[in-house]
């Protein structure tokens, strides 16, 4: 797919002030600092376009940006910050919860994960929660370019033995760097073949 235009439309706490649920919409999350913002401005070759930042805690907001004119892209606040506190923490959950249940356009969620470590409890969690909820979702491994290969195929062998033991059907898997701009045309061909469905 060829992103032609990409531009940001809004930041919002609430599902009902989103844009119009009358395009397909892909949404970003994982641990802050994972590496949402900096995927989404490598996807869309803007640099700017998602605020991004060396302190986790960066993205608060459910942010809208569309595509082509044709999809939402959304950078949603990442998750497993020690520093947050408990409200803070609690507000991010229901937020996020009511728009994953009420966000009736949503397609497909990435879960963003980063390609350094072994399986984290908080990233499991949050797979096993979007499972049960029924909610279509796909693994992105971020930040290759700090490792070996040998290294990044580890930590994905690990998820999979993990994630075998809960579930029958493994999610699709992507690897990529912001940095390095790897994974791009195999994101954006997979969006564009939902898309096209
Ligand atoms: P929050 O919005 O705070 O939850 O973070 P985020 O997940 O949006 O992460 P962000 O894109 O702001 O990136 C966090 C840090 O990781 C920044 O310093 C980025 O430059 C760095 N980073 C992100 N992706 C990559 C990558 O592929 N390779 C390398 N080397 N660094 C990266
Ligand atoms: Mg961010």
């Amino acid at each position: 797919m060829i992103i032609k235009e990409a531009k940001f439309l809004m930041s919002n706490t609430k599902v009902e002030l989103c844009p119009a649920p009358d395009k397909p919409e892909y949404a970003f999350i994982g641990r802050s600092n994972v590496g949402k913002s900096s995927l989404i401005n490598m996807l869309t070759e803007q640099k700017g376009l998602a605020k991004t930042s060396s302190s986790p805690g960066k993205t608060q907001l459910i942010n809208h940006f569309l595509i082509n004119d044709s999809w939402y892209l959304v950078d949603l606040p990442g998750y497993g910050y020690a520093k947050v506190s408990k409200g803070a923490r609690e507000d991010w959950r229901k937020m996020i919860n009511y728009y994953f249940q009420k966000r009736e356009n949503l397609t497909c969620v990435f879960v963003l994960i980063d390609s350094r470590h072994e399986p984290m409890k908080v990233d499991l969690d949050f797979i096993n929660y979007l499972g049960n909820l029924g909610v279509p979702f796909v693994i992105v491994f971020t930040k290759l370019d700090k490792q070996s290969s040998i290294k990044t195929d580890s930590t994905i062998a690990a998820y999979t033995r993990k994630l075998r033991e809960t579930w029958d059907e493994l999610p699709r898997m992507f690897r990529t760097s912001a940095e390095k701009k790897i994974g791009r045309e195999e994101i954006l061909g997979f969006i564009e073949e939902v898309n096209t469905q």
